[in-house]
């Protein structure tokens, strides 16, 4: 006590409750008794749920999707060219995956402004992968062979030139050819 009347006595502890022992008496009734060792049960059973999500949400998918890309790519597929490697670095350094996604999803619309829905074993060997998240221009998955050479040529250096309200950005810079990049 830090309060009170100087000099007096601290008041005693209150005396204990009655029933307090009770609670401890739980053991008396067999159900409850399980109760007592309630912590392994919600141990084994968190662990249990836990491996549970791991497989259903890790393994099964990971092991169906691999079955998948096995059953459904085709044999014989070339590598990608170099310089077919240097356009995907040059795709992911400009950033063109901000506003392009290279992903057709099986809906509907996609098929039918983008074309076949893209396959698992499309992008399987990719990394990282360019899907995209956004689509301010469109998807580009299948644009091979819809414009001509020129076309592109003219679009990535000014996009106003080809289609007069596009808002994608130019790239004029893609056209310098540096002393250090000679030949490239
Ligand atoms: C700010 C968003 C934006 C960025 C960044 C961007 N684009 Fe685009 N792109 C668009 C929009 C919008 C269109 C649709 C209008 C047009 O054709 O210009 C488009 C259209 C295109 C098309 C024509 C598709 C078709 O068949 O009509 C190609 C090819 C393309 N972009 C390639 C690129 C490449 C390569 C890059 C990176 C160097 C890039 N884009 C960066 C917005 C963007």
């Amino acid at each position: 006590m830090t309060t009170g009347p100087v000099g007096e006595p601290a008041p005693a502890d209150p005396e204990p409750l009655a029933d307090a022992d009770e609670h401890h008496d739980g053991a008396a009734i067999p159900a409850l008794r399980l109760l007592r060792n309630a912590y392994v049960l919600v141990a084994v059973a968190g662990l249990g749920f836990f491996l549970l999500s791991f497989l259903a949400l890790a393994v099964w998918p990971n092991q169906t999707l691999d079955k998948e890309i096995t059953a459904t790519r085709p044999t014989g597929l070339p590598q990608l060219a170099a310089n077919e490697l240097r356009g995907r670095d040059i795709y992911g350094r400009e950033g063109c995956l901000n506003c392009h996604s290279q992903l057709i999803r099986s809906t509907q619309d996609d098929v039918r402004r983008f074309g076949v829905p893209t396959k698992a074993w499309e992008t399987a060997d990719e990394f990282p992968q360019m899907w995209g998240t956004r689509r301010i221009g469109p998807d580009l998955a299948r644009e091979r062979g819809r414009k001509s050479r020129d076309w592109h040529f003219a679009h990535l250096w000014n996009p106003r030139s080809v289609v007069p309200d596009s808002n994608m950005p130019r790239y004029p810079w893609l056209f310098e050819r540096r002393r250090d990049q000679a030949g490239r």
